[in-house]
């Protein structure tokens, strides 16, 4: 048994450093090479994953093999607050995720997407103007609204309705249903005159820098996107957790034998 559960943290443990080793290189990948805003956001996150896991392993690899119980302590300690966090993490990705979804339109092929309908929290985020500014770069960047153009050129309107488009390609790249503008291209439309009910319509603008970046549909059909990222996220973190918290006990366990090991346990226990 005291063999059986010190290897086994060190055995778990080992996997979790040849874990940490690709997510390093991933995080370091995303440093070197990500030329554009929306691919570099992530670097410092998954590095600091990375080197965090990487630490955490090779304590629990010295603490447990080499019986070194202050270090499994530490260990051990680290590991209960990875949990809390990674439990928190996931019920906040699950609440946060709860609300949104694209809305329907009668005769089109594409949904369209209002940012009230998501959650308050990430409305905040998308409506903060320093957070909005890098974001419309990253869209910028992405191309997402060309790349749409060239696909669509030539296409006439009726086939154009019938096209299925991303979340971000009919909340950026062209005018709500709603503002009845006349289409010449996917994004270019005639503006119509008079007062519109949505605000949005007010924001469109042909010029391919402008488009509807700053329209409340962009911001929605991006939470579309975090949305689903999250989902995915969420369900990874259960995973997750379930390793985490079997390590964890085993931890406990390998902690309990350093003890006994030690003579603090129950002095002349033999298995
Ligand atoms: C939109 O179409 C009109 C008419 O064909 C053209 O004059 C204008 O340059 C186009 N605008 C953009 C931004 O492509």
């Amino acid at each position: 048994m005291v063999r059986c559960s010190n290897n086994l943290v060190g055995i778990l443990n080992f996997v979790v450093f040849l874990l940490s080793i690709p997510i390093l290189a991933g995080g370091i990948w995303l440093s070197q090479k990500g030329s554009t805003e929306c691919e570099r956001f992530l670097d410092k996150p998954v590095i600091a994953l990375g080197v965090f896991l990487m630490v955490v392993a090779i304590a629990g690899l010295i603490g447990s093999c080499c019986r070194v119980t202050w270090l499994l302590w530490t260990y051990l300690f680290v590991m209960f607050l990875l949990i809390l966090v990674v439990f928190s993490i996931t019920v906040f990705a699950f609440v946060v995720t709860n609300k949104g979804a694209g809305e329907t339109v009668s005769g089109r092929g594409y949904k369209e997407y209002r940012l009230g309908d998501y959650s308050n929290w990430l409305q905040k985020r998308v409506n903060d103007g320093g957070n909005w500014n890098k974001i419309r770069s990253c869209l910028a960047e992405s191309k997402v609204c060309s790349k749409l153009e060239a696909k669509l050129i030539d296409v006439p309107v009726n086939n154009f309705y019938n096209e299925h488009l991303t979340a971000l390609q009919s909340g950026c790249c062209k005018p709500s249903d709603q503002c009845q503008f006349t289409y010449i291209s996917a994004t270019n439309w005639t503006k119509t005159a008079g007062t519109h009910p949505n605000p949005d319509c007010q924001i469109w603008d042909n010029a391919p820098e402008k488009l509807c970046f700053d329209c409340e549909s962009c911001k929605a059909g991006l939470l579309d996107n975090v949305k689903s990222a999250w989902k995915k996220v969420a369900i990874v973190n259960i995973v997750f957790l379930v390793f985490l918290i079997i390590v964890y006990s085993v931890g406990c366990c390998a902690l309990r034998n350093n003890k006994r090991d030690n003579g603090y346990g129950h002095t002349g226990y033999k298995p």
